[in-house]
């Protein structure tokens, strides 16, 4: 049987590139999406050889979100890998935070990764073998003026991610984040031309980070190479930020 990766937000920039690494990788997928099924019944049709679940939810809603996941693991005889990669960035000065907007950026990074675990982990701990990824970010841990939201959500996996090494690691689970640099994307969309050249001329590597840089490291993480590395967040960021 072919391994399963289960991955969020799979029809975005970065997700869909995961997905496809993942597909060359020879995993079987169940892909997450919230309003693009249609791209996912397309990238099925393209990958004949790769067994491809759809899982639709709006990750802001809960209990819709673990009813989709239950209704899909009646198929699904397990999930090896989970890659919580769905994000949301809405922002903008503190003094203007709507608090809709902040809920919804918690719940899709961070409050839908430990629901969606409520069901997953107990799968991986009885199969004693598990790799859990959460794409976090840069600005989790520089921060970011008028990022409010969106550094406090990612900032908050650094906790969960520490935590839930230490809770499933006797499983033989790690659990990882990666953490990307600016990567041109519908997120980041409202990044001028001339604000993404400046960023590029501060890279050490001097060009942006691709979709496929971070698959890259989330097939690391899943690969035997990574075996003893848990509760580690991989910068992918040609070298802008250290720690
Ligand atoms: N791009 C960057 O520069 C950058 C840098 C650092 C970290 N990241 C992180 O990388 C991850 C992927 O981002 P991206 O750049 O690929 O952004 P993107 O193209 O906007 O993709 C975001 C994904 O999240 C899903 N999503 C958003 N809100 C959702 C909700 N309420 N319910 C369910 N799914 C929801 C979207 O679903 P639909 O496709 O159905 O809309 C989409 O698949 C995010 O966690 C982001 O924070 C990105």
């Amino acid at each position: 049987m072919k391994p399963i990766a289960f991955i969020t937000g799979a029809t975005g920039g970065i997700g869909s590139s995961i997905a496809q690494y993942f597909s060359e990788l020879g995993y079987d997928l169940i892909l997450h999406t919230r309003r693009k099924k249609a791209e996912l019944e397309t990238f099925q049709n393209a990958h004949p050889d790769t067994h491809v679940w759809v899982l639709e939810a709006d990750l802001t809603d809960r209990d819709a979100t673990l009813r989709a996941l239950k209704k899909v693991l009646h198929d699904v005889p397990k999930i090896d890998v989970f890659i919580h990669n769905a994000g949301l960035k809405i922002d903008g000065p503190v003094e203007t935070l709507d608090f809709a907007d902040y809920d919804a950026v918690m719940d899709v990074s961070v409050n839908s990764l430990v629901a969606l675990l409520t069901v997953i982990a107990p799968l991986m701990k009885a199969s004693q073998f598990g790799r859990i990824m959460a794409i976090s970010s840069g600005i989790g841990y520089q921060g970011r003026a008028e990022n409010t939201s969106y550094a406090t959500a990612k900032s908050a996996l650094n906790g969960l991610i520490s935590s839930l090494a230490k809770e499933l690691g006797p499983f033989n689970i790690t659990v990882n984040a990666v953490a990307p640099g600016l990567i041109p994307t519908e997120m980041t969309a409202y990044y001028n031309d001339d604000q993404v050249e400046r960023y590029r001329q501060t890279v050490p590597l001097r060009r942006l980070a691709t979709p496929l840089d971070i698959a890259k490291a989330c097939g690391f993480f899943a690969s035997s190479a990574a075996d003893f590395i848990s509760g580690q967040t991989l910068f992918v960021n040609g070298g802008t930020q250290t720690h």
